[in-house]
């Protein structure tokens, strides 16, 4: 999809999830296990592919130290107000998620979320988004993405649970878990959404096994 032309003319029917009470029900239940038994600040969030920031501002409402990154400017135009509307601090970088070291946004990172970035991406970008992710993350840290299988359909690529597992050579998928997004009738015939969340966390062996 190009995200650029998408913003431009106002496209951007993934912000309807916000207001999808099962969808938003499902991803406060993937927040909450991140948090459990702890107390806030939590720690950094990475909220990769932004957007207009919604998934983000959520994370930092909750006491997460959230930096969002996203290629698209009039994207994060959209997430600069939005965060000044829910009065809440979040960091806003333009960045590529396959050069986050370029993007200059440090490290340490305990929860990676992606809604709707990595799914989109050709298997090399999805494997450099992998390796930029693995550098930023803390050792204890969660990875949850958002994906749509991969299959023929117009606007979005999808990804195999493999795709997944080859750019996170590091990181063990601990869950896959339906979402509950829905679209309207029309799309949702169309694109057959049927997308996951994937946790991944990081594998111990591998940190020691590379180091
Ligand atoms: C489907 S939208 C989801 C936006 C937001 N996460 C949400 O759920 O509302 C995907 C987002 O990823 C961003 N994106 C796609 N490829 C990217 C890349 N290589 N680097 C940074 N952002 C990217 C797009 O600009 C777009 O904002």
């Amino acid at each position: 999809m190009n995200y650029r032309l998408a913003y431009a003319i106002g496209f951007h029917p993934w912000e309807d999830a916000a207001a999808d009470p099962p969808f938003v029900a499902k991803a406060a239940q993937m927040f909450d296990r991140e948090e459990l038994g702890r107390q806030p600040p939590y720690g950094r969030a990475l909220d990769l592919g932004t957007g207009s920031g919604i998934w983000g501002i959520e994370l930092a409402k909750r006491g997460w130290q959230v930096t969002g990154v996203d290629l698209v400017e009039k994207a994060l135009r959209r997430a600069h107000d939005r965060v000044r509307s829910a009065s809440v601090e979040m960091k806003l970088v333009r960045g590529d998620v396959t050069a986050l070291g370029r993007a200059g946004i440090g490290d340490g990172f305990r929860l990676i979320l992606d809604t709707g970035a990595f799914h989109g991406l050709q298997p090399e970008e999805q494997i450099a988004m992998g390796q930029e992710v693995t550098a930023v993350s803390a050792p204890d840290a969660t990875v949850l993405l958002f994906v749509w299988p991969r299959r023929i359909r117009p606007l979005i690529r999808g990804a195999y649970r493999s795709d997944v597992e080859a750019a996170f050579p590091a990181w063990e998928i601990t869950d896959v878990e339906p979402s509950h997004f829905s679209l309207p009738i029309l799309l949702e015939v169309i694109l057959r959404p049927d997308e996951k969340w994937y946790r991944l966390r990081r594998k111990l062996s591998f940190e020691l096994i590379n180091r």
